[in-house]
Formats: structure tokens, sequence, C-alpha cells
């Protein structure tokens, strides 16, 4: 799931797809939309094996990040310019689900920016508006690229640009009056034009036979030898064309990730600005600073959520639901007034988890895929449940595991007792039925019934199925010795 719009509250989910249908409505531009992403950079600094642009933020590759606000553009394309690490980068952004056609194109070797949206070309109608995007810039906002869509109107060239207190290595935006001229790179810049501290965010919309010609005019005469995509500006202010700068106030959207500090930067900020949605929307967080979403998250009313809590994969929360601290949540459902305590690690990955209404699971307890708790259903410390379903009101305290069981309704399932579900080759079940009381520390050998209201004694291996309402005690009988006297140390020669 590479769900971009990944915080939605249940009851406010028909209100969110409304807001985002008129964002569309609103700002639907007459002429089709190409994203190009550059993406071929090397990204030295994150010191890495893994291409910069599969690092992920949120648990999304940085890249994908950028291609799900293309989705939100309703972007006719998206062209995704691979050169480092391209056998890595392409099959992920060419994998089934994307929202928009996307080609890759190879730039090798790297010339620069504008060499790089020259490889592009061959991909790119002229009827559209090019958006281009960095594949390591991951947290701009759709809104603000609709913004600088319109702006660029389909005929003029619209830069994003943003004041910086220390603008250093940055492009400037030069101006002539308020008349954009040229953007200058921090190298080629002089003393005077390093003074100017609004700077180009590496992000432009701009008509695509417009940029097309121009392209085909810039050259690497400058500082680093490189064909520089931002020369088209004083390319379109040869031709007329008019320059506008679409200035933004937010630095996190156009934060680009080149190491691992400034990674964790974006991760904080973007959990931070998450958190803070939630927390509008009702769900009392103990700490926003100490939460993190890597998927989606759908909360009903009336949720908290104490510090350190990782949530991943598709979780919904019902009504009520409380989540102690340190727990770690994928891919799970959990309904209305459940409580899972502290330190409890839930993995849903196919199959998912389901925990029933009023369950409390933990503290320290383990939920792996396939486990289906019902209403009522008590999980204690140490407690391990793999594919298993556990009906109302059933309970496993301490220290058990239950793998590939189906247990009925009010079973209480003993400290220390476990499913023997695999043999070396095959897995097998165990069935337990309803109101079944299994002691402390029995081993049940599936395959393996226990019958409707038996009983079964602490300590028992059991290998046979029971009978309705028996009591199986399955273990070495206890011999007395009266009066036994202990073995006495020798004394020493
Ligand atoms: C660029 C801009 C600068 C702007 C800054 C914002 C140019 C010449 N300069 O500078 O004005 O202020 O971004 O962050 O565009 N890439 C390729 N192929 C290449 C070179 C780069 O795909 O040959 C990719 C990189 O992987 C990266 C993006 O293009 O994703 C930007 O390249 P980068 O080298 O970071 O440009 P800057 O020098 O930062
Ligand atoms: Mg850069």
């Amino acid at each position: 799931m590479w769900g971009s719009d990944n915080l939605t509250m249940r009851e406010d989910r028909s209100l969110s797809v409304a807001k985002l249908e008129s964002v569309h409505t609103m700002t639907t531009p007459i002429f089709p939309v190409d994203v190009v992403i550059m993406a071929a950079g090397k990204g030295t600094r994150m010191k890495s094996r893994l291409p910069k642009v599969l690092q992920r933020l949120a648990g999304v590759p940085l890249v994908q990040h950028v291609l799900n606000t293309a989705a939100l553009l309703n972007a006719r394309s998206a062209v995704v310019i691979t050169g480092h690490g391209a056998d890595q980068v392409e099959p992920l952004v060419l994998a089934p689900g994307q929202a928009m056609g996307v080609r890759c194109v190879r730039q090798e070797p790297q010339l620069g920016t504008g060499h790089a949206v020259q490889q592009a070309v061959p991909a790119l109608a002229d009827d559209g508006v090019v958006v281009i995007l960095s594949g390591d810039v991951p947290l701009t906002q759709a809104d603000t690229l609709q913004a600088l869509i319109a702006e660029c109107g389909g005929q003029q060239l619209a830069l994003l640009t943003l004041d910086m207190a220390d603008p250093t290595g940055y492009g400037r935006i030069v101006r002539e009056g308020v008349q954009v001229q040229a953007i200058v790179e921090h190298k080629d810049a002089t003393e005077a034009q390093r003074q100017i501290h609004e700077v180009y965010s590496g992000i432009m919309a701009v008509p695509a036979r417009l940029l097309k010609g121009w392209l085909g005019r810039i050259d690497n005469q400058n500082a680093q030898g490189e064909y520089y995509l931002t020369d088209v500006v004083k390319l379109a202010v040869a031709d007329g064309v008019p320059v506008v700068a679409h200035k933004i106030t937010d630095p996190v959207q156009v934060a680009g990730v080149n190491s691992p500090v400034q990674l964790a930067e974006l991760e904080r900020a973007h959990q931070l600005r998450q958190a803070h949605r939630f927390m509008e929307q009702g769900v009392r967080l103990k700490d926003p600073a100490r939460f993190d979403l890597r998927g989606q998250l759908d909360c009903a009313q009336d949720v908290e959520i104490d510090v350190n809590c990782v949530f991943e994969g598709s979780v919904s929360l019902g009504e009520g639901v409380k989540i102690g601290a340190n727990c770690v949540i994928a891919n799970c459902t959990i309904a209305a007034g459940a409580v899972i305590h502290p330190f409890t690690h839930i993995d849903g990955e196919k199959p998912g988890v389901s925990v029933g209404e009023g369950a409390l699971i933990g503290p320290f307890a383990r939920l792996r895929p396939g486990a289906q708790l019902a209403a009522d259903v008590h999980i204690g410390n140490f407690v391990e449940v793999k594919n298993s379903t556990m009906a109302k009101g059933s309970k496993a305290n301490h220290l058990a595991y239950l793998g590939d069981a189906t247990v009925g309704e009010r079973v209480n399932y003993g400290a220390g007792s476990i499913t023997a579900n695999y043999d070396g080759a095959n897995k097998h079940r165990t069935v337990i039925e309803a109101d079944v009381h299994i002691g402390s520390n029995c081993v049940l050998v599936a395959p393996v019934t226990i019958s409707a209201g038996g009983t079964v004694g602490g300590g028992s291996a059991i290998t046979k199925s029971t009978e309705p309402g028996a009591l199986s005690v399955a273990r070495g009988k206890q011999v007395s010795i009266a009066n036994w006297a202990r073995p006495q140390k020798q004394p020493k020669a």
C-alpha cells in the first residue's frame, strides 16, 4: 500500500475524500500535467549501498512519496530519470499499482540537472505542463504544486522559491525590480548575488513545448562544468516568456535528503505533522514527538495512544481503544474498547490480526499473523498467538503459546501451556472447544481436540482427543515416600 493520504479518521473519511476532490475540481487545469522526477544522483553522503531515493521515510521509499504527490496532482504521466542504482530504482517505480503511467529514462553519465531533464524530452508530449521534481525531496504538498501549476498557467515558467536564512549552496533568484531575471548557482554567484536569500527550491512548472526548446540551448559553461536546468530562466527571459516565482515559507516541503541526519530530521518533521493532524481530529497522543506512523492509521473517537508506539501497514483502532506505551502494531484491526497494554507487539502481515471489542492484550504480548481474537479475550504477558482464533471471553494470561489453534468461548488456557503444532514437517491444528480449562504447563500435541467442558490437569502432555466434560491427566503419577531421609554430606577425611 502506497497510500499517500495516509491519515484518515474513520468518521471523516467522506470529508477528506470530498476535500481531495475539491482540490481537483477547483484547479484541474485545462492542460495535462506530466511529472519529471530526477533520481539519477548518487547520494554519496548517505554512505549506503541503497540508492538515495530508495531510502525510506515513514516506511515508504523517498521516490514513492514523490510519485504519491504526483498522483494527487492527477498527473498524466511520470518520467523518472535514473542513473546511479537504476537497477534497483526502476523495478520499484515501475511496479504495478502506481496511480499513473510511469516511464524511466536513464541518464548516463550524470552531467547536471539540465542534462537530466534533456533525457526525458523524448518521453514528454508537447501539449502538457511539466512539473520538475526531485526523487529525494519527499514532503512537497500537492496543494503547493497545484498553486505552482496555476501560476504557470500553461504559458509561463513558474519557479517554487523560498527565503532561507542561510542560502549557502542554493541557486539564488536574481530579480530586476520584481521581475525574475535568472537563477545563479551558488558557485557561480558574485559576492553581491550571494547576499540574496531567496533561493530556487529545485521545483518548477513549465510548458513542455517551451522547456524542450530551452533545453536544446543550454550549455555547460559554468563553475561546475554542468548543464544547469536553472539556465532555462535566462532563456525564458531572453524569449520574453514571463518567469514567475511562487514563494512559500515552509522549508520542509522543499527539503532534500542528502545524509542520514537530514533523513532523520525530515522523518521527525513528517511524523510531528501527522501526529498533529491526528490530535486535531481528536486522537489523544501522550506525546506527539514520540509517535510513528509508517502506513495507514484509521482512528475512531476517543482513541488514546501512549508514548513510543509504532504503527505500520494498515491499522484500524475502534472507539475508545487505548494503546499503552512502547507498542509496535502492524496490519491489525482493534475493535472498540480494547486495551493494548505496554510493550505489546502485533504483527499482522498476511494474514491480518484482529482484536475484538473490550479485549485486553499484554503487557508483553505477541500477536502474529492470523491471530483472530473475539470480544473480551484476555491475552497476558509473554503469550504468543499465531494463526489461531479465540472465541468470546477466552483467556490465556501467562507465558503460553497458541499456534494453529481454534479456541471456543470461555476457555481458560493455563500458564506455560503450549500447542505442539509442528511435527518437524507439517503443521497441525489444535481444537479447544467451549468452556474447556487447560491447566498449567500442558502440551497439546496436534492434531488433537479437547472437547467442550473438558478439563486438562496441569503438566499433561495430551496426544489423544478427549471426550466432552472429561478430566484428562497425562503425566507421571505422583509417588510419595514417607519419612524420606535425604543423603547427608560425608565428613572430610
Ligand atoms: C539544484 C539547483 C539549485 C537549487 C537546488 C535545490 C541546478 C543546477 N541547481 O542544485 O538551483 O537551489 O537544486 O535543492 O539545478 N540529478 C540528476 N542528474 C544529474 C544531476 C542531478 O538526476 O546529472 C538529480 C539529483 O539526484 C537530485 C536533483 O537532480 O535529485 C538535484 O541535483 P543536485 O545535485 O542536488 O542539485 P543542486 O546542486 O543541489
Ligand atoms: Mg541538492
